[in-house]
């Protein structure tokens, strides 16, 4: 099945929500999810052996933020409710130093996941109430887009039931509502897990479900596509399947997925990393980029690739901040690179 495009019509006036699209989805550039909770940025912060307190999530947040230069390689920057109301030392908001450097500061809106009664392993993700009034204060802040992560997991034949990636395309939707009523751009991030035994076949199958309903659902309600961009999975056999995949299959099967489930006037596509290793998200991407040009830009948008190599870089030591600085921007250079399918591997020492 392949997807009508998404007529322009007389709704389609939201000029603001349009710029930041074209600013985030700038070529050769990407976006930096730095967006994770208290508890699991204190994951991060112990791979490092570092408590989890404000002040040292703060420190690698302000070091991420004002690297020179990073502006060239990042378009955004994804903020957590306490780091959007975080400063630097000396007392500039953070959301402040993104757009100095020609930034655009983004919010994560969705509150984690909880169970669905009823339907083992499948989980809903929280935050609706009072999300319009959250969202004006978070643009008084300075955010222009706002992400929402419903999470899809692949276990046996009948998981994710097609009532699951329902009520997730739902939420997804109002949620997405909500954010372009308030100014802001949705990224909304159905994230198929990559944790599992699953083949590439099984996480294709699953991924052009998952789209197509949840865009089936955003035009019902008529969110304006242009105005959206979609955070997805790369299509990848589980990480404990027995044969893994080339980066040219993984292309193949991700591409092949959103052209049978993406509209052609959504405004970008970006990719989460999904607990690849930072070199497998970096040469898939390239893949997919050497596939040659598509309806929709199409870039990164990671977490733990990006991060994990500078923490490892930083350690928690204030004398290591240039140096972690330097992998910052080498890992965002790459991606960048990548992102144009311009990445050789076999030229990249550092990436692991
Ligand atoms: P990863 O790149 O670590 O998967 O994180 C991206 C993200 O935004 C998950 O919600």
């Amino acid at each position: 099945m392949r997807f009508v495009c998404y007529t322009k019509d007389s709704m389609k006036k939201n000029t603001k929500l349009y710029e930041t699209v074209a600013a985030l989805m700038a070529p050769g550039k990407g976006i930096l999810a730095a967006d994770e909770s208290d508890s699991t940025a204190g994951k991060r912060l112990a791979m490092v052996h570092l408590p989890n307190e404000p002040e040292h999530r703060q420190d690698f947040r302000e070091l991420l933020f004002t690297a020179p230069g990073i502006e060239e390689y990042l378009s955004g920057v994804i903020l957590y409710d306490s780091t959007i109301r975080s400063f630097t030392d000396d007392g500039i908001p953070f959301p402040d130093v993104l757009t100095a450097k020609g930034m655009v500061p983004g919010i994560k809106v969705d509150l984690g996941t909880t169970d669905l009664h009823g339907f083992k392993g499948e989980v809903v993700s929280q935050g609706l109430d009072n999300l319009a009034e959250r969202f004006a204060e978070y643009y008084d802040l300075g955010a222009r887009f706002a992400k929402w992560r419903a999470v899809i997991t692949i276990d046996d034949e009948e998981t994710p039931t097609d009532a699951a990636i329902t009520m997730n395309a739902l939420l997804l939707t109002r949620y997405a509502q909500l954010a372009q009523a308030a100014g802001i751009v949705p990224m909304v991030e159905p994230e198929v897990i990559y944790a599992g035994d699953h083949s590439l076949a099984r996480a294709e199958q699953v991924t052009t479900r998952t789209l197509q309903i949840l865009f089936q659902t955003l035009m019902t309600y008529r969110v304006d596509l242009e105005g959206l961009i979609l955070k997805s999975s790369m299509v990848l056999a589980g990480d404990m399947h027995p044969e893994q995949s080339s980066p040219e299959e993984i292309a193949n099967a991700t591409i092949r997925t959103f052209h049978m489930s993406v509209p052609y006037d959504v405004g970008g596509i970006v990719f989460l990393s999904g607990g690849q290793t930072p070199k497998r998200s970096t040469e898939n991407l390239n893949a997919i980029a050497k596939l040659g040009e598509q309806p929709w830009p199409i870039t990164f948008s990671y977490s733990r690739a990006i991060e994990e190599p500078v923490l490892m870089t930083w350690q928690g030591r204030p004398e290591n901040v240039p140096e972690a600085q330097k992998t910052l921007l080498y890992v965002s250079k790459m991606n960048s690179l990548a992102s144009q399918g311009k990445y050789d591997p076999a030229l990249d020492k550092k990436l692991k």
